[in-house]
């Protein structure tokens, strides 16, 4: 197997002031040691607020991007408060250098694409401008026009803009940019993301963060039996 561009991440614990204030007060990040990522996808899943965002966030920081989002040139500013936790994050990276990569904040993605409809090759790039298309349309057009191969891919919950259809879109490309020696960081709920084959997937939870089967993670297993048995699954939710 091809080497990583980023092979682990590294929490360094010297010169943390306080484990128990914010980025360190979610378990998950506290209890961070070292983290092997996958050389072509890893996947972080986990509840709402357990920390997925700020920890791809950070990883993001650390590799060199704005943590507004975008790729490593875009300098946006809309979003002052992230976390401290990229200065405290060592990256493990491999031999190769990434020739190119995008961070996508799912929930910043108009703001990024407000300052590249000023920059005119940008509509190119993107295959026409973005505001004129869905917030989906224009995701998948990013991807299908500005992701290259060797690229280092880090995304927080793309799904959010994404039909199911658009989900399975996503897989399609990542599949070719993995080929292509792409490497992808994504944090996510999408039981269609979370199946992309071979991908490792964390779990981050109050126990730390844990490599997990993709049959055995909550949103697969809930997917699964809501789909399977859904008068039954309503019954029992309804009840409680
Ligand atoms: N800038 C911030 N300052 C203080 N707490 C924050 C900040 N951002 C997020 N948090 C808290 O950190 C926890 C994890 O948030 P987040 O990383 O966004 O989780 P997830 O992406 O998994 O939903 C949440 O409890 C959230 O309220
Ligand atoms: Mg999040």
């Amino acid at each position: 197997m091809e080497d990583a561009l980023v092979r682990s991440v590294v929490l360094k614990r010297d010169g943390i002031d306080d484990l128990e204030a914010y980025p360190f007060s979610i378990p998950a990040i506290r209890q961070l040691d070292e983290l092997r990522l996958d050389p072509h996808v890893t996947l972080f899943a986990g509840e709402n607020g357990s920390g997925k965002s700020t920890l791809v966030e950070a990883i993001a920081v650390a590799a060199g991007f704005n943590a507004e989002g975008g790729s490593r040139n875009v300098t946006v500013s809309t979003r002052p408060s992230h976390s401290v936790l990229h200065q405290h994050l060592r990256l493990v990276r491999g031999t190769r250098r990434p020739r190119t990569g995008y961070f996508l904040r799912a929930e910043s993605f108009f703001n990024v694409a407000t300052y590249l409809e000023d920059i005119p090759e940008s509509v190119a790039w993107y295959g026409g401008r973005l505001h004129e298309k869905s917030h989906g349309e224009s995701f998948i057009s990013l991807v299908t026009n500005r992701f290259g191969p060797n690229g280092l891919y880090i995304l927080d919950e793309p799904e959010a803009a994404l039909s199911l259809r658009g989900n399975l879109a996503l897989i399609r490309r990542m599949h070719d940019l993995v080929a292509d020696g792409s490497q992808f960081i994504i944090s996510t709920h999408s039981p269609i993301l979370l199946g992309y084959p071979g991908a490792t997937i964390y779990v981050l939870s109050d126990a730390g963060i844990v490599e997990t089967r993709y049959e055995d993670t909550e949103v697969v297993e809930l997917t699964r039996s809501f789909l399977d048995d859904r008068d039954q699954f309503l019954r029992h939710l309804f009840a409680d």
